[in-house]
């Protein structure tokens, strides 16, 4: 697939996708959601891939929003039509298999931390910058925003960011639970692929199933959350690497697994 709006690059075990409209702070507009999403669904059916990240290109942004330019006009019934596609972008990211790791270079606003926040792991740079600033606009977040921002950060801080529009440093969104860790601009990159070769080196499969767990789990009942776990706990010890990793503990060998 050709890509005008992203870039996409192959380094096995790790996919990375850069939002590419530097001089619009990486804005998302309808062609580069398509884009994204059709880069998670190329990158996460490649086998050689174990781990995605996102991020932005340049040194101002990840993503300053959703893009208001194309916004600004738009009708109730293609409002919808653009928070369905944030929707299904965020959703398919949650659904693949891959842990989706979001490498957070500056703004990382509105439908932009939308995105970041549907990935399973945010990584920020000391100079990021993280809000959902929608009520200055008169609307709310269209991407999840309302939904995953109170799922990370819990109410009273949710309620706080969305109805101020405040934006907070990345060590305030670290302290607040938003995001992961935090790190020199210069060394962020490294530090997300050296995240994300660990990541991959671990069993796939269970790393699968421990992202899909999650994901299920976590707005069921505890019952029937802990009912799937033991499910899925007992599926991997018919799968190859079950056997290969735990012999290996024993035999004081590295494993290398090939999820199976
Ligand atoms: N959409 C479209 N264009 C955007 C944009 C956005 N979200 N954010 C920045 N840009 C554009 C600017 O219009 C400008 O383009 P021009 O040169 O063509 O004028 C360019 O990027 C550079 O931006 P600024 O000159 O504004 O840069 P700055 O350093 O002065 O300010 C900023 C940076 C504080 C991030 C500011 O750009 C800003 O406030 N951006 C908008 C942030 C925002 O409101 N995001 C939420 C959007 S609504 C949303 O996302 C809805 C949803 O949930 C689906």
């Amino acid at each position: 697939m050709a890509f005008e709006n992203i870039l996409v690059e192959k380094k096995p075990p790790v996919g990375i996708i850069t939002i590419n409209r530097p001089e619009q702070l990486n804005a998302l507009n309808s062609k580069t959601m398509m884009e994204i999403y059709g880069a998670v669904g190329e990158l996460s059916s490649s086998e050689d891939i174990r781990v995605l990240v996102i991020t932005g290109s340049g040194k101002k942004a990840f993503a300053a929003g959703a893009d208001i330019k194309e916004m600004v006009n738009l009708s109730v019934t293609q409002a919808r039509a653009f928070s369905e596609l944030g929707h299904r972008l965020c959703t398919a990211i949650e659904e693949i298999q891959q842990p989706v790791i979001a490498a957070v270079n500056g703004f990382s606003l509105g439908g932009g931390n939308e995105l970041a926040m549907a990935c399973d792991i945010i990584y920020a740079s000391e100079n990021a910058r993280f809000g959902q600033p929608e009520v200055n606009l008169a609307v709310v977040p269209g991407f999840g925003g309302t939904q995953r921002l109170v799922r990370r950060v819990g109410l009273a801080k949710g309620r706080e960011l969305l109805y101020t529009g405040e934006i907070v440093n990345a060590q305030e969104a670290k302290t607040m639970g938003m995001i992961n860790e935090v790190y020199p601009a210069d060394e962020l990159m490294d530090k997300v692929m050296e995240r994300s070769r660990l990541i991959a080196s671990k069993g796939p499969l269970a790393v699968a199933q421990a992202k899909r767990l999650i994901y299920q789990g976590f707005d069921l009942p505890l019952c029937g959350a802990l009912e799937i776990e033991r499910q899925v706990f007992a599926g991997l010890f018919g799968t190859n690497d079950q056997r290969h990793g735990m012999k290996a503990f024993i035999e004081k060998k590295k494993p290398e697994y090939k999820g199976n």
